[in-house]
């Protein structure tokens, strides 16, 4: 069987390959979401593999802005993977990921990132775990705060229009300041943030738009939706939180008070929060979040030292690093980073390491995610000098863990 794997031309019908990718999922592709896709920005970036005539998987990329620490680099934002059944493990997603890491290279992209449907498969691609997310899951009655919250502002319920005219400020805000989010251009809002299709409601109410302001001005605001059912000793609905953004730590407590405080749910559920959720400082009772952390972002670095030339540091100091990358061979080698007044220069050296590391430990500690000691100590990441450890984590160290909100 000879595949080949090229991007799709421009006068092929976007409909098949939306099917054939979706076959690979085991989904029906509802008009409505391939209404949606059309318009969203992805524009040459579709990749097809076909088996003689029939296209058999593919794969595409939408042109991201990521906020990293210090900054935001351009990254290819890896989307909708799949090979159909009956052509599985024979190299297919080997050659599509050849394809999309060397386009994103061409295109100077130093990162790529996606989510994983599992986390097995991307990291003997380079891939490494970048973020964590958490997912709730609470009984209304077992949502008391610590100390019950005195409102400053106000909530109100909006309009699909009011919401795409106040949330993407809010956004945007929370995004410069969180290694993780990206940019989401205006289709992205329209199509992906606000519409409510049908096909996306699977059984539930239509979503609800809400703000948090304060004398007018707008802190935080929540999107949800709600999951009706009853039962003979009443409500037994689900409130779903889809996103919840806070720019403020006030707007935070009160918007999460006003989820909890919705009659006539029993539980409520929040999928992707940030790693290090206030909730579970704020609530009386935090085992009863059910607070999971899972892997989120999965992160490529492409070319290393742009990525790592992008980035901020802690202080002034610098690092050598010996970096093992088998499928992007101009990565592999050894490293040195130096962080100081005039700026950050990453170059190749010989000198000696101070860590042995594979290209998939820096993707953990690229946004903040991890440590090079967390990374030690899990057996990956080897100390080759004196300290060497702690002079890595001490120039990667963050502020704040890096989260991103929305599956792509
Ligand atoms: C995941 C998927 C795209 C893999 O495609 P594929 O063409 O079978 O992958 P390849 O043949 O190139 O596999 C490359 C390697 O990854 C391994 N691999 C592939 N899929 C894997 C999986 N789901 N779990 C663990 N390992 C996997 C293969 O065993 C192979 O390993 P080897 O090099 O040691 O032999 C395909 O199985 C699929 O479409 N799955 C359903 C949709 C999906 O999950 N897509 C990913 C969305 S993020």
């Amino acid at each position: 069987m000879t595949i080949e794997v090229r991007a799709l031309p421009a006068d092929f019908e976007r409909r098949r390959w939306g099917e054939v990718v979706f076959a690979a999922f085991g989904e029906e592709l509802h008009e409505e979401e391939f209404a949606i896709f059309e318009q969203l920005p992805v524009g040459d970036r579709l990749f097809g593999a076909w088996d003689g005539d029939a296209l058999v998987g593919g794969g595409g990329v939408f042109p991201f802005r990521l906020t990293i620490p210090g900054g935001e680099v351009p990254a290819a934002g890896v989307t909708a993977v799949g090979v159909i059944p009956t052509h599985r493990r024979r190299g297919i997603l080997t050659q599509l990921m050849r394809r999309q890491l060397d386009d994103a290279r061409q295109r100077a992209e130093p990162v790529a990132i996606l989510w994983a449907s599992e986390g097995s498969i991307y990291q003997r691609f380079g891939y490494g775990l970048a973020s964590l997310a958490g997912s709730i899951e609470v009984e209304r009655a077992r949502t008391a705060y610590r100390v019950p919250v005195e409102r400053e502002g106000r909530l109100r319920l909006i309009s699909r229009d009011e919401a795409s005219r106040l949330f993407p400020a809010v956004y945007d805000r929370v995004r410069v300041q969180r290694p993780g989010f990206f940019a989401r251009p205006e289709p992205w809002w329209e199509l992906e943030i606000l519409a409510d299709p049908e096909s996306r409601r699977h059984g539930a109410g239509p979503k609800y738009y809400a703000v948090h302001e304060v004398d007018g001005k707008t802190e935080a605001y929540v999107m949800y939706r709600i999951h009706h059912e009853w039962d003979a000793a009443g409500s037994k609905s689900r409130l779903q939180v889809i996103e919840l953004i806070a720019g403020t730590t006030r707007a935070l407590r009160e918007t999460w008070r006003f989820v909890f405080d919705v009659d006539l749910v029993h539980t409520i559920t929040a999928p992707r929060l940030e790693p290090d959720h206030p909730l579970l400082l704020l609530l009386a009772e935090p085992r009863r979040l059910g607070f999971r952390l899972g892997d989120a972002l999965w992160l490529r670095i492409v070319d290393l030292p742009a990525a790592l030339g992008a980035r901020s540091y802690r202080g002034h100091g610098s690092l050598v690093l010996q970096i093992a990358d088998g499928f992007c061979p101009w990565n592999d080698g050894r490293w040195k980073l130096e962080a100081d007044e005039d700026g950050v220069r990453v170059e190749r050296t010989d000198v000696r390491a101070d860590l042995l590391a594979d290209i998939t430990d820096l993707a953990a500690v690229y946004l903040g995610g991890f440590t090079f000691g967390q990374l030690a100590a899990a057996g990956r990441v080897v100390e080759c000098s004196a300290a060497g450890l702690k002079r890595a984590d001490d120039l990667f160290r963050t502020d704040v863990a890096p989260w991103c909100p929305q599956v792509f």
